[in-house]
């Protein structure tokens, strides 16, 4: 399969139902990324799993779709990222991709995709392009990956790489904790950032470090910093869609801002669909088919002549 089967036909584009104004929004590629940091522009990125939520990110004009491995945790229900694998994050790809057209889409590498060594890991990469359209691939890690980043991004495979609190390490780290508090930790996570920097990421998400750690290395960086807990002085935000729709349950981590409340909207619709159907006020004949007049008639002379 090759990456063109994911671009959309002309006949899709004038479908109805799409919006022609996504088609003249400029694409966003990680040149114009680039170009964002050095402009100063704020790029933005949320996560998205499915079809219908990447569509509407993809329509109000977000920058980057991730594809993000925390679909383990809020669509899949795992207590952490570390069991999807590639062939589910491969089929939620490929969902995805149907719907964006403008965004840059990013996906996770699962953990256990890299790790067993960097032959497999770049072979993984090139799944996500060749298999189910994704344009980079994010990967977990400082100093350990850069030889892996450097053989993905010779395949052609833009990379975004993941310091700080990286969930893929949730055993090591003993929990899902803010890095990079003491200084020998802020030294090592500005290494890392630099490290991957010169092995040819294009970005790199800073997640759980104060914001005074992630505003050094994004002033010391050439490339973007998107920040989940990181403060507002990285080059993009990122937010699991999740969290800022209140589609979880429990509560939220301190830097989940949430813009809208999805989950009472769903149990009150939910409860008054229920309330319908049980009480059969739901369908009403307006909402129901009919035959014609003459298929009526017929159906009634039938049904007298059968006595
Ligand atoms: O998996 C994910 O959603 C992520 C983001 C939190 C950056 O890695």
């Amino acid at each position: 399969m090759s990456l063109t089967t994911f671009r959309p036909s002309a006949p899709e584009r004038t479908a109805k139902g799409a919006s022609p104004e996504r088609d003249s929004a400029a694409k966003v590629t990680v040149p114009s990324l680039l170009d964002k940091k050095l402009s100063r522009q704020p790029i933005t990125v949320v996560t998205a799993y499915d079809y219908a939520s990447a569509r509407l990110v993809d329509e109000v004009g977000l920058d980057v779709i991730l594809v993000g491995d925390s679909l383990a945790m809020v669509m899949q229900g795992h207590e952490n990222t570390l069991a999807i694998t590639m062939d589910e994050m491969l089929l939620y790809t490929r969902g995805v991709r149907r719907a964006v057209r403008r965004a840059l889409l990013v996906s996770d590498m699962p953990f256990g995709s890299y790790h067993v060594d960097d032959r497999e890991g770049v072979a993984n990469a090139l799944r996500f392009v060749k298999e189910a359209g994704a344009e980079a691939v994010k990967v977990e890690g400082g100093r350990e990956r850069t030889a892996l980043v450097r053989r993905i991004v010779d395949a052609q495979v833009p990379v975004m790489g993941h310091l700080g609190l990286t969930p893929q390490s949730v055993h090591r780290m003993g929990g899902y904790k803010v890095q990079g508090k003491t200084l020998a930790a802020i030294e090592d996570l500005r290494a890392d950032a630099l490290a991957l920097e010169d092995a040819g990421c294009f970005a790199i998400v800073l997640e759980g470090v104060p914001r005074e750690l992630a505003k050094m290395v994004t002033a010391e960086l050439h490339i973007p910093t998107i920040g989940i807990g990181a403060g507002p002085d990285c080059d993009g935000q990122v937010l699991v869609l999740h969290d800022m729709m209140t589609m979880t349950f429990s509560p939220p981590a301190k830097f989940v801002r949430r813009y809208a409340d999805v989950s009472t909207v769903m149990r009150e619709a939910l409860g008054n669909y229920k309330h319908d159907v049980e009480t059969r006020d739901f369908p009403s004949d307006a909402e129901s088919y009919h035959l014609s007049q003459e298929t009526r008639d017929r159906l009634a002379a039938l049904a007298e002549k059968a006595g």
